[in-house]
């Protein structure tokens, strides 16, 4: 039986409670609305008016990233020094998996460390279900795992981030027209998204872009679809855009960023279109002039930055469900 299909949801305990954060696909709303919740006094810490909790003292949290991240990498980091945990960063590069040593080696070989948590980041879609699986075939499941970004395949903590900004600005997500702009194909931050967004009742969640940058089928999420990028941001409340995933695509699925950028790069003219007060989100890293304008990246409607810090919060209430003393 397979991990990633079958044996219920393996992310949860026999008491429905989070054991590890693989994917929100199949989460259930209680658990996104309490990670959310749990989160919520965390922001004073994430904005340093309180400067530490102790729920993780004694605790190790090793930070896998074997692709690079700037935001992920550096807010969990935070995160896990602001709960009081002991953090670990392997640099990849100078590890042994540059000589070849396995996934999986590593893996035992920091779990007899003492680990409590994997962060784990790979370019492998399911490496983190690998490790998560490995342990509890042998018998290690109570270190948690936690995945920090997957391939094309989730990126369950960026996702959960959004939604505590969406809440955070938008109120009520019963009420929302959600727009997700651009390289849905390659993203798993985009996969992410819709699922958490469905989850928490969003009733209209469109995804915008070109026929070469949508997975065949992707209405079967509940999502609606718009090439047309202007007649896709009329009256919505929420505009998430994409990064081209330029590192996953094979072959020319565009005909050159110029003109992506003229059909699918947010301008202040094509923003116009959506609610006077609408949010612009984006997961970073941003390129300008390709999937945004300056205009928009820096004008009043951009909560990117926020995205970041909220962040902290949500890393911090995710690793303090799974392992806080
Ligand atoms: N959003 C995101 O995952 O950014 P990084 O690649 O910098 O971690």
């Amino acid at each position: 039986m397979s991990f990633m299909n079958g044996g219920g949801n393996p992310q949860l305990n026999r008491h429905g409670e989070l054991n590890h954060l693989l994917t929100i696909e199949g989460l259930p709303r209680e658990v996104l609305e309490r990670i959310l919740d749990t989160a919520a006094p965390f922001t004073e810490v994430a904005e340093r008016e309180v400067k530490k909790v102790p729920l993780l003292r004694g605790k190790s949290v090793f930070n896998l990233f074997f692709e690079n991240s700037t935001r992920t990498r550096t807010t969990f980091e935070i995160a896990a020094k602001r709960l009081s945990a002991d953090v670990i960063n392997l640099n990849i590069n100078t590890s042994s998996a540059s000589k070849g040593e396995t996934l999986l080696d590593t893996a035992d070989n920091l779990a007899a460390m003492q680990a409590d948590m994997f962060v784990v980041r790979h370019a492998s879609s399911g490496a983190p279900y690998l490790i998560a699986q490995h342990l509890r075939a042998t018998g290690r499941d109570h270190i948690h795992v936690v995945n920090a970004g997957d391939g094309r395949h989730a990126h369950p903590t960026q996702g959960l981030l959004d939604m505590y900004t969406v809440r955070h600005y938008k109120k009520d997500f019963t009420q929302l027209t959600v727009a997700i702009v651009g390289d849905v194909l390659h993203s798993r931050v985009a996969r992410s998204q819709i699922h958490a967004l469905t989850t928490l009742g969003v009733p209209e969640v469109r995804v915008i872009g070109p026929k070469t940058l949508l997975p065949t089928g992707v209405e079967r999420l509940g999502v609606r679809v718009f090439n047309d990028m202007r007649e896709g941001l009329r009256g919505v409340d929420v505009v998430m855009m994409l990064r081209l995933q330029n590192e996953r695509m094979q072959g020319a699925l565009l005909p050159s960023t110029q003109e992506y950028f003229k059909s699918y790069g947010l301008t202040p003219e094509k923003l116009a279109l959506a609610k006077p007060d609408a949010i612009v989100m984006h997961p970073g890293p941003m390129n300008r002039g390709v999937e945004i304008d300056s205009a928009v990246a820096d004008g009043g409607q951009a909560v990117i930055l926020p995205q970041v810090t909220f962040g902290i919060a949500v890393r911090m209430a995710v690793m303090a469900m799974l392992a806080g003393n």
